[in-house]
């Protein structure tokens, strides 16, 4: 597990949609399992890939077909099964027409933590060994961020991990966390390294934790 850290702007869903392939670098190499990604058929390349990202496009069609799109030859078995580790199964359920509700172009009809939640179900039936989660911002409510972060959970288990998230509490643990500034990599390494070594790593952390006025010489 990679965690990509730092300030809004600094670069870092960039750097997730550059190793999704989803476009090519000027210079350098993005490479995977050592081999440089340019000299990877793009459909082997997706195939590796699954993204989970802050702005989850929905197509214009059913939910059930929204879903599949993780694996296309997925059963509607399986697809409600993913939606069911996704914790998505009940609320498609209470929708009108159920699994076949149409969610429309950008999924308008949904709020975002539940079109979070399709997209998890989604790679979730896609199973690559790579999962990339650039989380949103912020979540709803509460209930829906502890919703998202178990089916967060099942979705990264066994895999390789990169994530960007806001809260780095739930990154802390990484086993590498790469802090972005302006572009660049500005450190790399573990929490409690960063937190002596990198002053801008320290002061998010300060910042998360919420340091009383009393503690703040
Ligand atoms: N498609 C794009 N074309 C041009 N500039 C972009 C594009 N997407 C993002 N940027 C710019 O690149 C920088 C990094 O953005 P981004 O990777 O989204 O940052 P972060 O995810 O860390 O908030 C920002 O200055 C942003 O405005
Ligand atoms: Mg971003």
């Amino acid at each position: 597990m990679t965690a990509l850290v730092g300030p809004s702007g600094s670069g870092k869903s960039t750097i997730a949609k550059l190793i999704a392939g989803f476009w090519d670098v000027k210079d350098g190499t993005v490479s995977m399992g050592g081999v440089d990604e340019k000299k990877i058929p793009l459909e082997q390349l997706y195939d590796q890939v699954a993204f989970v990202s802050q702005d989850n496009y929905l197509f214009d069609e059913s939910v059930r077909e929204n879903i599949r799109m993780g694996r296309l030859s997925a059963s509607d078995k399986e697809v409600e099964a993913a939606a069911k580790a996704a914790g998505c199964d009940a609320f498609i359920r209470s929708l009108e027409k159920g699994y076949e509700t149409n969610v429309g172009g950008g999924g308008a009809h949904l709020s975002g933590g539940e079109r979070q939640r399709i997209a998890i179900a989604r790679a979730m039936l896609k199973d690559a060994p790579i999962v990339i989660l650039d989380e949103a911002t912020a979540y709803i409510d509460p209930e829906n961020e502890a919703v998202i972060q178990k089916a967060i959970a099942k979705l990264v288990r066994g895999k390789t991990v990169i994530v960007i998230a806001h809260r780095l509490s739930t990154i802390k643990d990484a086993d590498k966390i790469v802090v972005v500034k302006d572009g660049r990599i500005e450190a790399a390494g573990k929490h409690e390294e960063l937190r002596k070594t990198c002053p801008l790593y320290e002061s998010m952390w300060q910042a998360h934790i919420g340091a009383k006025d009393g503690d703040v010489a």
